[in-house]
């Protein structure tokens, strides 16, 4: 069956490989964001379409999600990918704006899409497959970096994964998550290109010793999302090169 998958923050990095994974494989993808320019085109190339869309405002989010399922159909997948990243911060100068600026596209953000998506694939249950939803937390969920917004934020997004994924589990609607590392997405490119990310520590962080590729990440989102991971639901899966595996190793000498 070919589905109908959604795509927030489809312009650009993870959220653009997750599109340029699924439409290969006979999906119907809409990419959804801000940036209208970069979303047209891609949508263009990857015969899929466009919809201006803001995460953090709830009348975008409901009006854009109920036009979707009446001009193309039932929403089968949708991705969370539309984010924002932070550069490190002390608590006391890190203006509050921008901390609650993070919180409402990266955490109400992805609420908002999950409220308005899951409860419509639930009502479908499993005649379409059931539904399912991969949210792109981090590896912030597991382990703090010095930043007082993001970090929090992903935490939250790991725990609101299994929270949905008991709630609407019942329905057949399948709920995950992938915590990618470091990832060389153009914004984690412009980090690196304005001096805030030293890209050689990033790597040296990691046991594989590289960042991550978008298209891992997607690879991992991919599965999660298709019925080859039909018993899996309420996981935040790590697409790290093995960061997590490195902290302690990192610690003894070599
Ligand atoms: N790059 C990394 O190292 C990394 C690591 C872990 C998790 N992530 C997460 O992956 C996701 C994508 O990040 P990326 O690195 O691909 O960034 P990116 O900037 O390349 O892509 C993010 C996209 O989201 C869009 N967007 C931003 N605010 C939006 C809003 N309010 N409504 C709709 N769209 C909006 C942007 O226009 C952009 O196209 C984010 O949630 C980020 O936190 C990234």
């Amino acid at each position: 069956m070919s589905r109908n998958v959604l795509v927030t923050g489809g312009a650009s990095g993870i959220g653009l490989a997750l599109a340029r994974r699924f439409a290969p494989a006979g999906d119907r993808v809409i990419l959804a964001d801000l940036n209208d320019a970069a979303g047209q085109a891609m949508a263009k190339e990857l015969g899929g379409s466009y919809r201006h869309l803001d995460v953090a405002d709830e009348s975008s989010v409901e009006a854009n999600v109920a036009a979707i399922e009446d001009e193309i159909g039932a929403i089968d997948v949708l991705i969370n990918s539309a984010g924002l990243l932070q550069n490190a911060a002390q608590t006391e100068s890190f203006p509050l704006e921008e901390h609650d600026r993070i919180w409402a596209v990266n955490y109400r953000g992805s609420y908002l899409m999950c409220r308005a998506c899951a409860p419509r694939m639930a009502k479908r249950g499993p005649k379409r497959g059931g539904g399912a939803i991969l949210n792109i937390a981090s590896i912030n969920s597991f382990t703090p970096l010095p930043l007082p917004a993001y970090t929090p934020t992903k935490a939250a997004i790991g725990s609101l994964t299994g929270v949905l994924a008991g709630e609407f589990g019942p329905s057949g609607v399948r709920i995950n998550a992938v915590a990618p590392g470091f990832t060389l997405t153009p914004a984690m490119q412009s980090r690196i290109d304005s001096g805030d990310r030293d890209p050689v520590g990033m790597e040296g962080l990691s046991t594989l010793g590289r960042l991550v590729k978008p298209e891992e990440v997607a690879e991992a989102g991919f599965f999660l999302c298709s019925d080859a991971a039909s018993a899996i639901t309420g996981v935040n899966l790590p697409v790290d090169c093995g960061y997590m595996a490195a902290i302690s190793y990192n610690t003894y000498p070599s």
